[in-house]
Protein backbone atom coordinates (compact mmCIF):
# COMPACT_ATOMS: atom_id res chain seq x y z
CA UNK A 1 0.00 0.00 0.00
CA UNK A 2 3.37 2.59 0.63
CA UNK A 3 1.79 4.41 2.88
CA UNK A 4 3.10 7.56 4.23
CA UNK A 5 4.15 7.08 7.82
CA UNK A 6 3.41 9.94 10.50
CA UNK A 7 4.56 8.34 13.81
CA UNK A 8 5.22 10.87 16.12
CA UNK A 9 5.32 13.51 13.15
CA UNK A 10 2.63 15.91 14.47
CA UNK A 11 4.34 18.45 16.72
CA UNK A 12 2.01 19.95 19.48
CA UNK A 13 1.68 23.43 19.34
CA UNK A 14 0.47 26.68 21.37
CA UNK A 15 -1.98 29.71 21.38
CA UNK A 16 -4.18 27.89 19.35
CA UNK A 17 -7.95 29.02 20.84
CA UNK A 18 -10.17 26.37 22.09
CA UNK A 19 -14.62 26.24 21.01
CA UNK A 20 -16.24 29.20 21.51
CA UNK A 21 -19.82 29.17 23.41
CA UNK A 22 -21.46 30.22 27.05
CA UNK A 23 -18.92 30.28 29.92
CA UNK A 24 -19.92 28.07 32.88
CA UNK A 25 -20.35 28.98 36.11
CA UNK A 26 -20.11 27.07 38.49
CA UNK A 27 -20.42 28.01 42.36
CA UNK A 28 -23.43 27.80 45.43
CA UNK A 29 -22.88 30.95 46.75
CA UNK A 30 -25.70 33.36 45.68
CA UNK A 31 -23.65 36.62 45.96
CA UNK A 32 -20.69 35.42 44.30
CA UNK A 33 -22.85 33.79 41.09
CA UNK A 34 -24.37 37.39 40.97
CA UNK A 35 -21.28 39.07 40.28
CA UNK A 36 -20.37 36.72 37.44
CA UNK A 37 -22.93 36.92 35.99
CA UNK A 38 -23.40 40.74 35.97
CA UNK A 39 -20.09 40.93 34.07
CA UNK A 40 -20.84 38.21 32.31
CA UNK A 41 -23.78 39.88 30.81
CA UNK A 42 -22.08 43.32 30.50
CA UNK A 43 -19.78 41.55 28.48
CA UNK A 44 -23.11 40.15 26.21
CA UNK A 45 -22.01 36.41 27.05
CA UNK A 46 -24.92 34.72 28.44
CA UNK A 47 -23.77 31.89 31.32
CA UNK A 48 -24.39 28.65 32.06
CA UNK A 49 -24.77 28.25 35.69
CA UNK A 50 -24.03 25.12 38.01
CA UNK A 51 -25.35 26.44 41.03
CA UNK A 52 -23.69 24.69 43.66
CA UNK A 53 -22.20 20.94 44.44
CA UNK A 54 -26.01 19.57 44.51
CA UNK A 55 -26.05 20.58 40.71
CA UNK A 56 -22.20 19.35 40.62
CA UNK A 57 -22.73 16.69 37.36
CA UNK A 58 -23.73 19.88 35.41
CA UNK A 59 -19.87 20.43 34.77
CA UNK A 60 -19.21 17.30 33.16
CA UNK A 61 -22.02 17.58 30.86
CA UNK A 62 -20.45 20.96 29.68
CA UNK A 63 -17.01 20.55 30.69
CA UNK A 64 -16.17 19.38 26.69
CA UNK A 65 -17.97 22.62 25.42
CA UNK A 66 -17.57 25.74 27.20
CA UNK A 67 -14.93 27.94 26.10
CA UNK A 68 -14.54 29.18 29.76
CA UNK A 69 -14.91 27.33 33.12
CA UNK A 70 -14.84 29.88 36.64
CA UNK A 71 -15.30 27.86 39.36
CA UNK A 72 -15.67 29.22 42.65
CA UNK A 73 -13.53 28.40 45.56
CA UNK A 74 -16.66 26.73 47.64
CA UNK A 75 -17.00 24.23 44.61
CA UNK A 76 -13.28 23.63 43.99
CA UNK A 77 -13.88 20.81 46.18
CA UNK A 78 -16.95 19.36 44.28
CA UNK A 79 -15.24 19.86 40.93
CA UNK A 80 -11.92 18.11 41.68
CA UNK A 81 -13.68 15.04 42.75
CA UNK A 82 -15.36 14.66 39.35
CA UNK A 83 -12.05 13.75 37.81
CA UNK A 84 -12.71 15.23 35.00
CA UNK A 85 -10.33 15.25 32.26
CA UNK A 86 -7.93 18.18 32.09
CA UNK A 87 -8.52 21.49 29.66
CA UNK A 88 -7.81 25.35 29.19
CA UNK A 89 -9.35 27.72 30.19
CA UNK A 90 -10.74 26.87 33.71
CA UNK A 91 -10.32 29.86 36.27
CA UNK A 92 -10.62 29.58 40.16
CA UNK A 93 -12.63 32.21 41.45
CA UNK A 94 -11.34 32.85 45.02
CA UNK A 95 -12.31 34.69 47.86
CA UNK A 96 -10.43 32.86 50.55
CA UNK A 97 -7.09 33.70 48.78
CA UNK A 98 -3.52 32.30 50.55
CA UNK A 99 -1.41 29.80 49.99
CA UNK A 100 -4.66 27.59 49.93
CA UNK A 101 -5.87 29.07 46.51
CA UNK A 102 -3.38 28.07 44.78
CA UNK A 103 -3.70 24.26 45.88
CA UNK A 104 -7.72 24.28 45.10
CA UNK A 105 -6.66 26.20 41.68
CA UNK A 106 -3.62 22.83 41.01
CA UNK A 107 -6.57 20.05 42.07
CA UNK A 108 -9.15 21.26 38.75
CA UNK A 109 -6.38 21.46 36.64
CA UNK A 110 -6.86 25.40 36.87
CA UNK A 111 -4.56 27.90 34.63
CA UNK A 112 -5.38 31.30 36.57
CA UNK A 113 -6.97 31.75 40.15
CA UNK A 114 -8.94 35.33 39.87
CA UNK A 115 -10.03 36.56 43.29
CA UNK A 116 -12.69 39.34 43.96
CA UNK A 117 -12.67 41.99 43.18
CA UNK A 118 -9.01 42.51 43.19
CA UNK A 119 -9.29 40.89 39.15
CA UNK A 120 -12.70 42.19 38.39
CA UNK A 121 -11.19 43.79 35.08
CA UNK A 122 -9.29 40.22 34.29
CA UNK A 123 -12.77 37.93 34.84
CA UNK A 124 -14.79 40.78 32.32
CA UNK A 125 -12.26 40.32 29.96
CA UNK A 126 -11.81 36.38 29.53
CA UNK A 127 -16.19 36.84 29.48
CA UNK A 128 -15.30 39.51 26.64
CA UNK A 129 -13.08 36.70 24.78
CA UNK A 130 -16.15 33.93 25.00
CA UNK A 131 -18.91 36.67 23.86
CA UNK A 132 -16.71 37.09 20.26
CA UNK A 133 -17.87 33.98 19.04
CA UNK A 134 -16.63 30.09 18.97
CA UNK A 135 -12.94 30.21 17.32
CA UNK A 136 -12.80 26.56 16.40
CA UNK A 137 -15.23 24.39 15.13
CA UNK A 138 -17.90 21.92 16.23
CA UNK A 139 -17.57 18.58 17.14
CA UNK A 140 -20.55 16.29 16.46
CA UNK A 141 -20.74 13.01 17.87
CA UNK A 142 -22.79 9.98 16.01
CA UNK A 143 -23.97 6.91 18.48
CA UNK A 144 -25.83 4.14 16.88
CA UNK A 145 -29.02 3.20 19.20
CA UNK A 146 -28.47 -0.45 18.56
CA UNK A 147 -25.76 -2.72 16.12
CA UNK A 148 -26.27 -1.49 12.10
CA UNK A 149 -28.54 1.09 13.38
CA UNK A 150 -26.41 3.42 10.44
CA UNK A 151 -24.12 5.87 12.64
CA UNK A 152 -21.10 5.26 11.07
CA UNK A 153 -22.91 5.62 7.12
CA UNK A 154 -24.33 8.66 9.00
CA UNK A 155 -21.06 9.71 10.22
CA UNK A 156 -19.70 9.23 6.78
CA UNK A 157 -22.86 10.86 5.11
CA UNK A 158 -22.52 14.45 7.67
CA UNK A 159 -18.88 15.24 7.49
CA UNK A 160 -18.88 14.66 3.33
CA UNK A 161 -22.11 16.77 3.24
CA UNK A 162 -20.38 19.64 5.06
CA UNK A 163 -17.31 19.16 2.64
CA UNK A 164 -19.26 18.91 -0.50
CA UNK A 165 -20.98 22.48 0.96
CA UNK A 166 -16.88 23.72 0.51
CA UNK A 167 -16.21 23.03 4.72
CA UNK A 168 -12.88 21.47 5.49
CA UNK A 169 -14.77 18.31 7.56
CA UNK A 170 -12.91 16.08 10.05
CA UNK A 171 -14.00 12.35 10.09
CA UNK A 172 -12.84 10.79 13.16
CA UNK A 173 -13.16 7.09 13.50
CA UNK A 174 -13.65 6.27 17.64
CA UNK A 175 -15.08 2.68 16.94
CA UNK A 176 -11.85 0.52 16.90
CA UNK A 177 -14.25 -2.48 16.24
CA UNK A 178 -16.15 -0.67 13.51
CA UNK A 179 -14.86 -2.42 10.55
CA UNK A 180 -12.71 1.09 9.62
CA UNK A 181 -14.21 4.72 8.42
CA UNK A 182 -11.44 4.85 5.44
CA UNK A 183 -13.07 2.07 3.89
CA UNK A 184 -16.44 3.67 4.00
CA UNK A 185 -15.40 6.45 2.83
CA UNK A 186 -13.01 5.17 0.05
CA UNK A 187 -9.84 6.43 1.37
CA UNK A 188 -8.32 2.92 2.63
CA UNK A 189 -5.90 3.54 -0.28
CA UNK A 190 -5.02 7.00 0.52
CA UNK A 191 -1.79 7.46 2.25
CA UNK A 192 -1.67 9.50 5.50
CA UNK A 193 -1.75 9.10 9.52
CA UNK A 194 -4.00 6.49 10.79
CA UNK A 195 -4.70 5.89 15.17
CA UNK A 196 -1.40 4.12 15.43
CA UNK A 197 0.35 6.76 14.30
CA UNK A 198 -1.51 9.93 17.33
CA UNK A 199 -2.71 7.00 19.98
CA UNK A 200 0.43 8.07 21.86
CA UNK A 201 -0.05 11.65 21.61
CA UNK A 202 -1.79 13.92 24.15
CA UNK A 203 -1.72 17.60 24.55
CA UNK A 204 -1.56 20.61 21.65
CA UNK A 205 -1.19 19.13 18.30
CA UNK A 206 -0.51 21.82 15.28
CA UNK A 207 -3.89 21.81 13.84
CA UNK A 208 -2.33 22.55 10.36
CA UNK A 209 0.34 19.50 10.53
CA UNK A 210 -2.29 17.13 11.19
CA UNK A 211 -4.81 18.49 8.58
CA UNK A 212 -2.23 17.73 5.96
CA UNK A 213 -1.00 14.73 7.35
CA UNK A 214 -4.23 13.02 7.32
CA UNK A 215 -5.74 10.82 4.59
CA UNK A 216 -8.03 13.12 2.16
CA UNK A 217 -11.00 12.80 -0.35
CA UNK A 218 -13.60 14.60 -1.44
CA UNK A 219 -12.64 17.48 0.93
CA UNK A 220 -12.92 15.32 3.49
CA UNK A 221 -10.40 14.07 6.08
CA UNK A 222 -10.34 10.99 7.99
CA UNK A 223 -8.72 9.50 10.57
CA UNK A 224 -8.93 5.63 10.78
CA UNK A 225 -7.16 3.03 12.11
CA UNK A 226 -4.62 0.20 10.56
CA UNK A 227 -5.96 -2.69 8.77
CA UNK A 228 -5.02 -6.02 10.31
CA UNK A 229 -5.53 -9.00 12.05
CA UNK A 230 -5.16 -8.16 15.61
CA UNK A 231 -7.58 -6.08 17.55
CA UNK A 232 -7.04 -2.16 17.40
CA UNK A 233 -5.42 -0.56 20.45
CA UNK A 234 -7.87 1.35 22.28
CA UNK A 235 -6.81 5.61 22.21
CA UNK A 236 -6.10 7.01 25.50
CA UNK A 237 -8.82 9.55 26.66
CA UNK A 238 -5.67 12.51 26.04
CA UNK A 239 -5.32 11.37 22.63
CA UNK A 240 -8.95 11.98 21.33
CA UNK A 241 -9.08 14.93 23.17
CA UNK A 242 -6.26 16.43 21.45
CA UNK A 243 -7.39 15.06 17.87
CA UNK A 244 -10.46 16.22 18.36
CA UNK A 245 -9.01 19.66 19.48
CA UNK A 246 -6.83 19.76 16.76
CA UNK A 247 -9.68 19.25 14.45
CA UNK A 248 -11.42 22.02 15.78
CA UNK A 249 -8.55 24.53 15.12
CA UNK A 250 -8.10 23.26 11.41
CA UNK A 251 -11.01 22.09 10.65
CA UNK A 252 -14.91 23.31 9.80
CA UNK A 253 -16.39 20.62 11.40
CA UNK A 254 -15.50 17.70 13.09
CA UNK A 255 -17.46 14.66 13.06
CA UNK A 256 -16.66 11.83 15.53
CA UNK A 257 -18.33 8.26 15.17
CA UNK A 258 -18.55 6.25 18.33
CA UNK A 259 -19.05 3.06 19.88
CA UNK A 260 -22.07 1.91 21.82
CA UNK A 261 -20.02 1.33 24.40
CA UNK A 262 -18.13 3.69 25.56
CA UNK A 263 -14.39 3.93 26.49
CA UNK A 264 -12.14 6.13 27.74
CA UNK A 265 -11.91 7.99 24.47
CA UNK A 266 -15.55 8.12 23.57
CA UNK A 267 -16.14 9.65 26.71
CA UNK A 268 -13.43 12.51 26.19
CA UNK A 269 -14.91 12.92 22.65
CA UNK A 270 -18.86 13.32 24.40
CA UNK A 271 -17.24 15.90 26.35
CA UNK A 272 -16.12 17.59 23.62
CA UNK A 273 -18.95 17.38 21.51
CA UNK A 274 -21.63 20.49 20.66
CA UNK A 275 -24.20 17.58 19.43
CA UNK A 276 -24.81 14.10 20.01
CA UNK A 277 -26.99 12.56 17.24
CA UNK A 278 -28.22 9.03 18.29
CA UNK A 279 -28.89 7.01 15.15
CA UNK A 280 -32.52 4.91 15.95
CA UNK A 281 -34.14 3.03 13.34
CA UNK A 282 -37.95 2.87 13.44
CA UNK A 283 -38.14 -0.95 15.06
CA UNK A 284 -39.70 -1.75 18.65
CA UNK A 285 -36.38 -3.85 19.91
CA UNK A 286 -34.15 -0.69 18.16
CA UNK A 287 -35.90 1.48 20.29
CA UNK A 288 -35.16 -1.25 23.18
CA UNK A 289 -31.86 -1.35 22.48
CA UNK A 290 -31.48 2.65 22.41
CA UNK A 291 -32.75 3.05 25.86
CA UNK A 292 -29.58 2.39 27.65
CA UNK A 293 -27.83 4.41 25.17
CA UNK A 294 -29.78 7.61 25.62
CA UNK A 295 -29.64 7.08 29.26
CA UNK A 296 -25.79 6.54 29.31
CA UNK A 297 -25.13 9.79 26.96
CA UNK A 298 -27.30 11.58 29.24
CA UNK A 299 -24.88 11.38 32.16
CA UNK A 300 -22.41 12.63 29.71
CA UNK A 301 -23.59 15.32 27.33
CA UNK A 302 -26.28 17.23 27.67
CA UNK A 303 -26.85 18.35 24.06
CA UNK A 304 -28.52 15.19 22.49
CA UNK A 305 -31.20 14.40 19.11
CA UNK A 306 -32.45 11.84 17.30
CA UNK A 307 -31.77 10.69 13.65
CA UNK A 308 -34.28 8.66 12.72
CA UNK A 309 -34.22 6.27 10.46
CA UNK A 310 -37.75 4.64 8.95
CA UNK A 311 -36.93 1.13 8.00
CA UNK A 312 -38.43 -0.73 5.31
CA UNK A 313 -42.04 -2.18 6.17
CA UNK A 314 -42.34 -0.53 9.59
CA UNK A 315 -44.74 1.47 10.79
CA UNK A 316 -43.65 2.79 14.01
CA UNK A 317 -44.13 6.64 13.81
CA UNK A 318 -40.84 8.61 14.30
CA UNK A 319 -42.51 10.94 17.06
CA UNK A 320 -43.16 7.95 19.42
CA UNK A 321 -40.04 6.90 18.78
CA UNK A 322 -38.75 10.42 20.26
CA UNK A 323 -41.34 10.29 22.87
CA UNK A 324 -40.31 6.95 23.98
CA UNK A 325 -36.59 7.90 24.44
CA UNK A 326 -37.66 11.49 25.43
CA UNK A 327 -35.28 13.12 22.57
CA UNK A 328 -35.64 15.64 20.27
CA UNK A 329 -35.74 14.26 16.30
CA UNK A 330 -33.12 16.11 14.66
CA UNK A 331 -34.03 14.18 11.63
CA UNK A 332 -35.71 11.23 9.66
CA UNK A 333 -34.62 9.56 6.89
CA UNK A 334 -35.36 6.64 4.78
CA UNK A 335 -32.88 4.29 3.35
CA UNK A 336 -30.66 5.55 0.91
CA UNK A 337 -30.73 3.98 -2.45
CA UNK A 338 -27.81 2.51 -4.14
CA UNK A 339 -25.82 2.83 -1.15
CA UNK A 340 -23.76 -0.40 -1.29
CA UNK A 341 -22.94 0.07 -4.81
CA UNK A 342 -21.72 3.67 -4.00
CA UNK A 343 -20.24 2.31 -1.32
CA UNK A 344 -18.16 -0.64 -3.02
CA UNK A 345 -17.39 2.26 -6.18
CA UNK A 346 -15.35 4.40 -3.34
CA UNK A 347 -17.08 6.72 -3.35
CA UNK A 348 -18.64 6.85 -0.26
CA UNK A 349 -22.48 6.39 1.18
CA UNK A 350 -23.54 10.15 -0.15
CA UNK A 351 -23.52 10.18 -3.52
CA UNK A 352 -26.51 12.61 -4.13
CA UNK A 353 -26.58 15.47 -1.67
CA UNK A 354 -30.57 15.57 -2.23
CA UNK A 355 -31.11 11.87 -1.62
CA UNK A 356 -32.89 10.91 1.53
CA UNK A 357 -28.96 10.80 3.59
CA UNK A 358 -27.96 13.83 2.00
CA UNK A 359 -31.46 15.63 3.45
CA UNK A 360 -31.04 14.24 6.76
CA UNK A 361 -27.20 15.42 7.02
CA UNK A 362 -28.37 19.05 6.25
CA UNK A 363 -31.20 18.87 8.87
CA UNK A 364 -28.87 18.33 10.90
CA UNK A 365 -25.96 20.75 10.12
CA UNK A 366 -28.92 23.42 10.32
CA UNK A 367 -29.65 22.28 13.51
CA UNK A 368 -25.99 22.05 14.60
CA UNK A 369 -25.66 25.88 12.98
CA UNK A 370 -28.56 26.92 14.86
CA UNK A 371 -27.28 25.99 18.38
CA UNK A 372 -23.93 27.81 17.22
CA UNK A 373 -26.17 30.79 16.48
CA UNK A 374 -28.38 30.51 19.82
CA UNK A 375 -24.75 30.13 21.50
CA UNK A 376 -22.94 33.10 20.31
N1 LIG B 1 -29.11 5.50 5.48
C1 LIG B 1 -29.05 4.21 5.13
N2 LIG B 1 -29.79 3.76 4.08
C2 LIG B 1 -29.74 2.45 3.72
N3 LIG B 1 -29.00 1.53 4.35
C3 LIG B 1 -28.27 1.91 5.40
C4 LIG B 1 -28.25 3.27 5.86
N4 LIG B 1 -27.45 3.34 6.92
C5 LIG B 1 -26.96 2.11 7.13
N5 LIG B 1 -27.44 1.23 6.22
C6 LIG B 1 -27.17 -0.22 6.14
O1 LIG B 1 -26.88 -0.70 7.43
C7 LIG B 1 -25.57 -1.23 7.49
C8 LIG B 1 -24.94 -0.86 8.83
O2 LIG B 1 -24.70 0.52 8.86
P1 LIG B 1 -23.59 1.15 9.81
O3 LIG B 1 -23.60 2.60 9.54
O4 LIG B 1 -22.31 0.44 9.68
O5 LIG B 1 -24.23 0.85 11.24
P2 LIG B 1 -23.67 1.16 12.71
O6 LIG B 1 -22.46 2.00 12.55
O7 LIG B 1 -24.79 1.85 13.41
O8 LIG B 1 -23.39 -0.18 13.30
C9 LIG B 1 -24.84 -0.64 6.29
O9 LIG B 1 -23.83 -1.48 5.83
C10 LIG B 1 -25.97 -0.51 5.28
O10 LIG B 1 -26.17 -1.73 4.64
MG1 LIG C 1 -20.51 1.79 13.19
Amino acid sequence: MGRRRGRGAVPPSAGEATDGGRPLLVSGDGSLLDELARLAAATGAAAEVVAGPADIAGVRRSWGSTPLVLVGDDCADAVARLQLQRRGGVVLVDRVGGAGALERALRIGAEQVCSLPADRDRLAELLAACADGPAGAPVVAVVGGRGGAGASVFAVGLAAAAAAGGSRSLLVDGDPLGGGLDLLVGAEHVEGLRWADLAGTSGRLSASTMRDLLPSVRRLSVLSWEHGASTPMPVPAASMQAVLSAGQRGHDLVVVDLPRRFDAAAESALNQAALTAVVVPTEVRGVAAARPVVLALGRLTSSLGLVVRRTDGSTLDPALVADSLGLPVLATMRAERHLAESVEQGLGPLRHRRGQLGRACSQVLSALGGRKDARS
